[in-house]
């Protein structure tokens, strides 16, 4: 008994010994920032600065001394990354790296529900986490400002409210497992040609309504951990070390508290990079660790150079302690939170998540005659035509390629789908991009095929001629020039002679239903002759199920578009005003100057104040079910300055069968001092009705939403008079309008 008390004494002694020695930053009953100002105390300036930059392609150095993890970085927006040798972009060759691609960002833009862009930072965040990795680098939120610019697959469209909306719930769900998101490319990287030499040249009023909203939401509202700078320059100033994005904006008037990372070769020089708000600097210049150096990292900007201007007393380390103070902030969000999840990795769940958010961003654009749904109890022969069919996408397009544990093509979704019912046959239709391998990655496909696009054409009208129905599943594809980083597509027209095949099959058989898989809108020459169009997008790993889940109507289809597709490139504001990509200075630099001269008139703004009509507008889609929309009402005919207009409109499904409707509201300001838009997204809901279901669907209108940005105050401006809430089934198939006034006058009762 008597050895028992004595052990439980020095036990007590050890445990009290324990805490009066445990570090502060081990401490978990402290607060993080006492946690945090420890560790500072305890590291050196070398420590400090090695933690600036990368220590291997994917990640930085932590404090081994103090048991400071390292930190992983991973992209990218659509699936965690395969993983690549320590200082090479090459493969590591590993097996257990294969991923879930969930659909590009485009489709959930498409989908306009926030509770699948919640479910789909839930499930990426947990492959992340799975695979070790601390840093998403996703997503990505820059406008759609030409639909040439490669990157808009990655991205959330036209709408700066609609990316807002749609960003934040994909970080919370991220950062619930204790993963950063890391949103990019902050900002005004608007295409990939020049993408490191563009100076993008904004007014503030443009920058603020149209470029910044997205991040700011992700920010103040998604409450992102850290933020990438874009390659492009802005007011002449590398985006990755800009003064006025990084410190007056994103962590002055936003309060952002995370750290902000350069995007791989973003980061162009040490004082701006120690002044200008950078804390992490990635993929600057180093060919491995054959330069001679211990170790080729030390050459980078925030390395030794920053060392040696703190040693020759040339700079301080106020900067140096607020970027550690961030890093170790992201630490403990991070790497030393011991209650973080576990993830999981390729689960069911990823898998079921991948195909409902691709069954929910699919767009129907067209459907005449009812010839879709197809009834696989109904229809004998399907002939599928075309290489998008078979061809595999979660390969390729830049820095969001991925290995996937498998990828259902549209043709074997739909084979599956109709197996014992129907006759599906196959033709190639036309030849694209054959090569199956990027970046060490093999798809194992060989789409090799020499025949002409004659015999292609021919072999596809034949068997068209006399099938129930003829899919033909085309677009772009991940090779440079179509949706792919670092380079933009030459042309809104569809490649490889995609135009003269569908023509030929719309000839062929009236029941054509054409497919486009694509981030991007195309030119449509053919939209009139063919029956039915569905915009597909990059679906990932289940595409075919998602497919043919729409085209067969187990699910109905309620995507809208993120984005207008014009009917030609001159009908977007950059190509109309010569804008794009921009002037090179010529003045030595290698400095292109693109000027924003279109303003806020983007996307649909454009098109509507120049009455330009598209060819498919910004928020349309159709569903295999109708809605009709009853008279909008508001609560009240004026609004106050601290009060807020409720808009109600009853929506009643008046169809046979169950779907889904993205009611919108946007917002007219019938006389404003500054020309405005003719009308703005500020509000959408997506309710689900079964068959003579109605939906009161409201919307609360502040004056944040009436407001512009005033550049002279630097404020937002919401000017008294009148204003029109217009509630709709797209931007332009406005159901019912209401007007109501703004009295700044009046204090709220
Ligand atoms: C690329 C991309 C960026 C990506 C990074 C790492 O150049 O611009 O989106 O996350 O480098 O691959």
């Amino acid at each position: 008994m008597k050895k028992l008390i004595f052990s439980i004494m020095l036990i007590a002694a050890g445990v009290v010994s324990l805490t009066a020695s445990t570090p502060a930053y081990l401490d978990e009953s402290r607060p993080v920032d006492d946690r945090i100002e420890d560790i500072l105390s305890r590291l050196t300036t070398r420590e400090k600065v090695a933690m600036l930059h990368a220590q291997s392609k994917f990640s930085s150095a932590g404090v081994p001394r103090l048991g400071i993890p390292s930190f992983w970085t991973t992209d990218g927006p659509h699936g965690i990354r395969p993983e690549v040798l320590w200082d090479e972009w090459e493969q590591a060759g590993w097996t257990n790296d294969s991923c879930v691609a969930f659909p590009a960002l485009t489709c959930l833009a498409a989908s306009w529900n926030p509770e699948i862009a919640l479910l789909y930072g839930t499930s990426i965040g947990e492959e992340a986490r799975y695979r070790g990795k601390d840093i998403l680098l996703g997503p990505g939120v820059n406008i759609y400002r030409t639909p040439l610019n490669g990157r808009n697959f990655e991205y959330m469209g036209e709408d700066p409210y609609l990316a807002s909306i749609m960003v934040v719930p994909y970080i919370k769900g991220v950062q619930s497992n204790g993963v950063a998101a890391c949103v990019k490319h902050y900002a005004l990287n608007n295409h990939e040609v020049n993408r490191h030499t563009t100076n993008a040249i904004v007014d503030d009023r443009t920058l603020y309504e149209i470029y910044l909203p997205a991040f700011k939401a992700a920010v103040m509202d998604g409450g992102a951990w850290s933020i990438m700078g874009s390659y492009n320059l802005y007011k002449d100033q590398h985006a990755c070390h800009n003064k006025f994005l990084l410190n007056d904006i994103l962590k002055g008037e936003w309060g952002f508290d995370g750290v902000v990372v350069s995007d791989w070769g973003g980061t162009h020089d040490t004082p701006e990079a120690i002044a200008n708000g950078l804390d992490m600097e990635f993929g600057s210049w180093t060919n491995g660790l054959s330069n001679g150096k211990s170790n080729a990292y030390d050459n980078y900007y925030l390395a030794d150079p920053y060392l040696d201007l703190i040693g020759e007393g040339k700079v301080g380390t106020k900067e140096l302690d607020d970027k550690v103070r961030r890093i170790l902030r992201l630490a403990f969000r991070t790497t030393l939170d011991r209650n973080r999840p576990h993830g999981s990795l390729c689960s069911p769940e990823h898998i079921a998540a991948a195909r409902r958010i691709g069954e929910e961003g699919i767009v129907l654009l067209k459907n005449t005659r009812g010839v879709l749904p197809i009834d696989p109890e109904r229809v004998g022969k399907v002939v599928v035509v075309g290489e998008n069919a078979v061809k595999m996408m979660t390969v390729g397009g830049g820095s969001s390629s991925l290995k996937v544990k498998y990828e259902l093509s549209p043709l074997d979704g739909i084979r599956n789908r109709l197996a014992g019912k129907a006759d599906v046959v196959y033709v190639r239709g036309y030849v694209g991009d054959p090569s199956g391998e990027y970046n060490g990655v093999v798809t194992g496909q060989n789409l090799k095929d020499d025949r002409s696009a004659e015999e292609l054409i021919a072999e596809a009208v034949r068997e068209a001629s006399d099938a129930d129905c003829v899919i033909f599943i085309g677009g772009l594809n991940k090779s440079a020039h179509q949706d792919c980083e670092d380079s933009d597509r030459e042309g809104l027209e569809l490649p490889y002679g995609q135009d003269d095949v569908i023509r030929a099959l719309a000839k062929a058989n009236p029941n054509l239903v054409v497919i486009n898989i694509s981030g991007n809108a195309v030119a449509m020459p053919w939209a009139g002759d063919v029956a039915a169009i569905l915009q597909g997008w990059y679906l990932g790993t289940e595409a075919g199920n998602s497919i043919a889940a729409v085209l067969t109507g187990d699910v109905n289809p309620s995507g809208k578009l993120p984005m207008t597709f014009p009917a030609k490139l001159d009908d977007v504001a950059v190509h109309k005003l010569g804008l794009y990509p921009g002037t090179p200075r010529g003045d030595g630099s290698k400095t292109v100057d693109c000027n924003y001269d279109e303003g806020i008139f983007v996307g649909y703004r454009w098109a509507e104040k120049n009455d330009i009509k598209p060819l498919f507008p910004f928020g349309h889609g159709l569903s295999y079910t109708d809605f009709k929309y009853g008279k909008a009402k508001v609560d009240k005919s004026t609004l106050t300055h601290e009060g807020k207009v409720t808009v109600t409109v009853p929506v009643t499904n008046v169809g046979a069968r169950e779907g889904s409707e993205v009611v919108q509201l946007y917002i007219a300001d019938i006389k404003s001092s500054v020309p405005r838009p003719l009308k703005e997204l500020k509000g959408f809901r997506k309710v689900r009705l079964a068959p003579s279901e109605t939906a009161e669907v409201s919307f609360e209108i502040t004056p944040e939403a009436l407001s512009y940005f005033d550049a002279d105050t630097h404020s937002w401006v919401c000017e008294p008079g009148a204003f029109e809430a217009l509630v709709g089934s797209s931007s332009a198939d406005i159901r019912g309008k209401v007007r109501f006034s703004y009295d700044d006058s009046v204090a709220s009762r």
